[in-house]
């Protein structure tokens, strides 16, 4: 086959990410991490059901380094299972939707043959692992970007995974969200459900988790400017939009 006759945008996309993969001697760390070798700068966060997630140093940037290790995967999947290719191919899909999309987590580049994936680290921490100032610094001008970000995924049809730990947030960078993903045939949740369910299912599940009454005021408060933002952002009375949201948020 001539060289020539190839799709030329889809090849001269993969060209780059196998560049960009090979630059990074990515191809390098993942096998040694596959033969269980300690590897400088990476260290293991996390091993889900599929696939093990690592910390990687780069320069001056950090990245997140997804990859399926045998052994460490669910059940008695193995790696070749179908399922489990298919799983790391619909991560990599979704997060190429996500490209672009300033406060959803970031790939850098993949590899299909090795299984791996690499994104940028979200800043900040998990709004599960929040401390209460911290909490404190969630301001309006956060929840409006929120908003604003959940506005752009309606048309790609993103859909936010509502887990705390898939929400992280700093002072100065705002909310990131790891682990979205697209839905089939586009179809998408409207933005306002979205930061409802945010609202509801990320910070107020939090708050009535919280045994500290201080604690538990600031995430209240944070609740209160969300519903504020709500209010502006889409000319509506929060109730309207989430009724169980505001009563949950009045009997914190
Ligand atoms: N881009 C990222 N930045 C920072 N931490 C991350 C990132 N991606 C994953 N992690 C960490 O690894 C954990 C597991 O990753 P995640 O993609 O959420 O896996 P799962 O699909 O099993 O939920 C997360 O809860 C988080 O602590
Ligand atoms: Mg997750």
């Amino acid at each position: 086959m001539q060289e020539n006759s190839l799709p030329s945008e889809e090849y001269a996309f993969d060209d780059i990410e196998a560049q960009r993969y090979d630059k990074l001697s990515l191809a390098g760390t993942v096998r040694a991490l596959k033969d269980d070798q300690q590897v400088e700068g990476v260290s293991l966060i996390a091993n889900t059901r599929n696939a093990s997630v690592y910390r990687i140093e780069l320069g001056e940037t950090v990245g997140i380094l997804r990859t399926v290790i045998p052994g460490r995967i669910a059940d008695d999947a193995y790696e070749e299972d179908p399922e489990i290719v298919q799983g790391v191919e619909d991560r990599i899909d979704h997060l190429l939707i996500g490209k672009g999309l300033d406060g959803l987590e970031q790939i850098i580049t993949y590899s299909i043959d090795d299984l791996a994936v690499l994104t940028e680290a979200a800043p900040g921490v998990s709004i599960k692992d929040l401390s209460p100032d911290k909490v404190a610094k969630m301001s309006r001008e956060h929840f409006e970007a929120l908003a604003i970000l959940l506005d752009k995924c309606e048309a790609p049809g993103i859909i936010i995974d509502q887990d705390p730990e898939n929400v992280f947030f700093d002072a100065e960078k705002g909310f990131t969200l790891i682990d979205y993903y697209a839905a089939e045939g586009g179809e998408s949740l409207s933005s306002e459900l979205q930061f409802g369910l945010f609202l509801e299912v990320g910070l107020c599940n939090l708050a009535e988790q919280q045994s500290d009454p201080e604690h538990r005021q600031v995430l209240k408060d944070a609740v209160g400017r969300g519903l504020e933002v709500m209010r502006t952002h889409y000319r509506a009375e929060p109730a309207t939009i989430a009724p169980a949201l505001v009563q949950r948020y009045q009997t914190l």
